[in-house]
């Protein structure tokens, strides 16, 4: 049968005073005043706990939103049994009926669900209007069309027959349950990651960051109310690590789907590595792990281009997106036109709470983020060879608010270049001009990361150069453009290196990853 055709879900522009800003914001402040209690969902179970730990804003880290549940390692075992138990039920069912729901939760969230969805993540989360919408609405809804179309499509791939042969490809689940680890800065990766696997006929624990807690409980409500079965997405609030140990050394773990810092999956490779034995079939792992994303430009660039390029990759959403432009490579002879220009939209930019909608930015996620930032602009302000040419400031009366700051440098290898901060922090290292192709080799040789990675330039020659030069440096390569917003179905996501896998996330590749083909020849 045919599915609906997937298309990506047009973003919203929130024109100031617009009916669609007025209801955002009215959600929000709403939200804002409710004093929420969130549960794990286990089986068919919300799980309540005597350890509540309290929910924070970023930008307001006095303000009393509520609490969640946090469980222990009995809660974990809870969430792998009650997968388990859900597990024949789910892979009975037609892919019709899963498919079916997912797209139902793309119209829950498109419809009635996007302003809640949308100001949780403002308020846990932290973005502005924007970033949410085109996160917490678009994003995730082109995750779930687009899958549902991707796995018919993967489901239709079949082998040659010949006369008296009947050759298939059953794709089936993978044999066991399947472990989702989720990140804070996308609500559309927190959404993605489960439902996919699930899509595919598998069975997930759900482990969130603790700091996407406030959204990950409007997804749940979501798949929910979509119709997701009990049992088939487990969602626990518990300890990383010893989470990690204990899925991990389970006999029926199947696969993981991670997306998080390159330590972490690091250290859980290095687990399940440990535990092989313990499986009845190799798992799946699948990562996307850190960045630190480089804007190489050429002498032939557009400064202005350059500039908002700079502005938009390195500060939109507080320089918290793996694909963050965090280093930029720029020529002696274009650098001050590059800064002026830079300096004064950099002057417009207002930071704030994003129950203003016109703040650009925002609070860092929490304090741990907010003593790291502060700690490089601390560093880069006593330094004798990098100098801040914009911004520098830190504030964390109310919520964790780093001001975008650009740090200019006169080591390549200075820490700030090569240390990902997640933050409004942007490292410039000017080169002279005729030093263009060693700069490309610096380029590649410091990419110790490889997500994504953007060339200026209108010279042909040097866009053809760079495309070479590094092609191993980024997963996403952007031609004179910023390197984030990648949209699903267009730019399929991720990096390779430190950076992760690869298995493109929102992509067949990465769907690919979540089935186990068995080939069945039949002679007749
Ligand atoms: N997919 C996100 C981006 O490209 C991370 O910015």
């Amino acid at each position: 049968s045919q599915v609906p055709y997937a298309v990506n879900e047009p973003v919203r522009s929130y024109e100031p005073g617009s009916p669609e800003v007025k209801s955002l914001i009215a959600t929000y402040k709403q939200m804002w005043k409710e004093k929420v209690e969130i549960p794990m969902y286990i089986g068919n179970k919300e799980v309540k706990t005597d350890k509540k730990v309290r929910i924070e804003s970023p930008q307001d880290h006095q303000h009393d939103l509520g609490f969640f549940y946090e469980g222990d390692m009995s809660h974990v075992d809870m969430a792998i049994e009650a997968a388990l138990a859900a597990k024949k039920d789910w892979n009975a069912l037609g892919w019709e009926q899963r498919a079916s729901i997912f797209l139902k939760a793309a119209e829950l969230v498109a419809g009635p669900y996007r302003d809640r969805l949308n100001a949780a993540t403002m308020i846990g989360q932290g973005k502005n209007v924007m970033q949410a919408e085109i996160d917490s609405a678009c994003e995730f809804i082109d995750f779930l069309r687009f899958n549902v179309e991707f796995m018919t499509e993967m489901y239709a791939e079949q082998p040659v027959s010949s006369e008296g042969i009947w050759n298939r490809s059953e794709y089936r689940p993978l044999e066991g349950f399947c472990f989702a680890v989720t990140p804070f800065n996308f609500t559309a990766i927190a959404g993605n990651l489960p439902s996919c696997m699930a899509m595919m006929g598998n069975v997930v624990v759900w482990k969130p960051s603790m700091s996407q807690v406030y959204s990950a409980q409007v997804i749940m409500e979501i798949f929910k109310e979509a119709g997701l079965p009990d049992g088939v997405i487990n969602l626990i609030y518990t300890d990383g690590a010893q989470t990690a140990e204990k899925v991990l050394s389970h006999p029926d773990f199947a696969g993981l789907h991670f997306t998080g810092s390159t330590s972490v999956f690091q250290g859980m490779w290095k687990m399940i590595g440990d535990n092989i034995h313990k499986y009845k079939t190799y798992p799946r792992i699948v990562g996307e792990t850190g960045g630190k994303d480089f804007v190489m430009v050429h002498p032939s660039a557009d400064a202005a281009a350059v500039a908002t390029a700079l502005v938009r990759g390195a500060f939109e959403y507080q320089g918290q997106k793996c694909s963050a432009a965090s280093r930029a490579y720029m020529p002696k002879s274009l650098w001050e036109e590059v800064k002026t220009i830079m300096g004064k939209q950099l002057e417009t930019v207002k930071m704030g709470s994003p129950e203003d909608p016109s703040n650009f930015v925002n609070a860092v996620i929490h304090r741990g983020s907010f003593e790291k930032c502060k700690k490089y602009i601390d560093a880069a302000r006593e330094a004798s060879d990098s100098k801040i040419i914009f911004g520098g400031n830190y504030d964390d009366k109310t919520g964790y608010f780093v001001e975008p700051t650009v740090i200019e440098v006169e080591n390549p290898n200075y820490v700030s270049m090569c240390e990902e901060i997640f933050g409004p922090i942007l490292s410039v290292y000017v080169y002279e001009d005729q030093n263009w192709k060693e700069t490309l080799k610096l380029v590649d040789e410091t990419s110790i990361y490889s997500l994504t990675g953007s060339i200026f330039a209108k010279d042909r020659y040097a866009i053809d150069e760079a495309y070479h030069a590094l092609e191993n440096a980024a997963g996403n390569f952007y031609i004179n453009d910023k390197p984030t917003g990648a949209v699903v179905g267009q730019q399929p996501f991720g990096g390779a290196r430190a950076s992760g896998t690869n298995d493109k996330a929102g992509s067949k590749m990465n769907l690919m990853r979540w089935v186990s083909v068995r080939s069945v020849k039949e002679t007749f």
